[in-house]
């Protein structure tokens, strides 16, 4: 179904009032966050919550984060614990997601969770996102506001391109500082990364005082959504290149000769924030195939290895 009149909201006070009547009624609005931008819909609505999976080409058994304004929101919703005390306190509002056993009765659709006995809950660090929630005065459940194993949106164009026809409105406010989705930790047995993101696992492990347990492409389904092919660009991705070959553009990492770059620096603060919009930018440069250039394993970079290793990743 693609043909809905998609609205294009302001970051103002209309925007706002606009976005939560949309949202009050059962519609998608996808709006910015720190990270990436969001596809935003009521988390307490069946019917709202069904039509993201829709409007994504989302696999059911993937379940969706939820998005609330403070930590006693969030205690409303999950079961709370120490660690989750802990790591709240040093980073929300930002780009960590806790996982956490959901609460009898938390009055949220039951396909946010996919059925899972936990929840994933996030306090998003961004002035749009966090005016939005207080003008809807509800959870919102948002997952990457990109059609299913595509790149994640850091732009409002990105999402206009991927989701036009397919959502009631988008809210316009810039692009995303971060760049790259929200670190994700359960915390329902021993703490765990369940996916490493915009904060880095050495900060989380210095708050911690512990190391995190690291989730393993083994482990049976323990974050549903990572599937080894995501991310994907239309074009080939060939990772750790020194140069580029004839069909290919060259995606580059410090002080090298390339089509575009992440930081010419080589600063991994940067190269997250520039990774999605680069690979967006390539991806309508026609290209055939992105030669991309190493990034080293520390940090942010982590995180950037870990998507351009799913973006490369054979297709089924
Ligand atoms: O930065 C972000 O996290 C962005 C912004 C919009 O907040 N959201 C985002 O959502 O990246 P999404 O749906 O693209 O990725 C959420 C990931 C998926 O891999 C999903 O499987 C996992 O979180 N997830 C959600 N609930 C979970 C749960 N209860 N247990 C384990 N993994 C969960
Ligand atoms: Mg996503």
């Amino acid at each position: 179904m693609n043909d809905l009149t998609t609205e294009k909201l302001t970051a103002n006070s209309d925007g706002f009032a606009r976005a939560s009547a949309i949202w009050r009624v059962g519609g998608l609005v996808a709006f910015p966050t720190e990270t990436v931008y969001g596809l935003g819909a009521d988390a307490t609505n069946d019917h709202a919550v069904a039509r993201i999976f829709e409007a994504k080409g989302r696999p059911r058994f993937n379940p969706l984060i939820v998005h609330v304004d403070c930590i006693a929101t969030a205690k409303r919703f999950v079961e709370w614990n120490d660690a989750a005390d802990r790591l709240a306190l040093a980073f929300w509002p930002g780009a960590l997601t806790l996982v956490l056993p959901i609460k009898p009765n938390s009055g949220l659709s039951p396909l946010v969770t996919a059925d899972l006995p936990t929840l994933a809950v996030r306090v998003p660090d961004h002035p749009v996102a966090t005016q939005l929630l207080a003008a809807f005065g509800g959870p919102v459940a948002a997952p990457s506001a990109n059609p299913s194993g595509k790149i994640s949106p850091t732009q409002a164009s990105h999402v206009e391109a991927g989701l036009t026809g397919r959502i009631e409105a988008i809210l316009d406010g810039g692009p995303c500082g971060v760049g790259l989705e929200s670190t994700i930790v359960g915390l329902s047995n021993e703490p765990t990364l369940l996916r490493p993101g915009g904060i880095p696992v050495e900060a989380l492990e210095k708050a911690m005082g512990a190391a995190l347990t690291t989730h393993t492409e083994n482990d049976a389904l323990v974050a549903p959504g990572q599937m080894l092919s995501h991310y994907a660009p239309g074009a080939k991705v060939r990772l750790d290149a020194t140069d580029k070959q004839d069909h290919e553009l060259m995606l580059g990492f410090g002080a090298v000769p390339c089509d575009l770059n992440l930081s010419e620096s080589g600063d991994l603060r940067e190269a997250a924030a520039n990774l999605f919009h680069h690979l967006h930018a390539l991806d309508a440069m026609g290209s055939k195939g992105i030669a991309v250039s190493p990034i080293p394993e520390i940090g942010l970079g982590r995180a950037i290895n870990d998507r351009l290793r799913r973006a490369a990743a054979p297709r089924d």
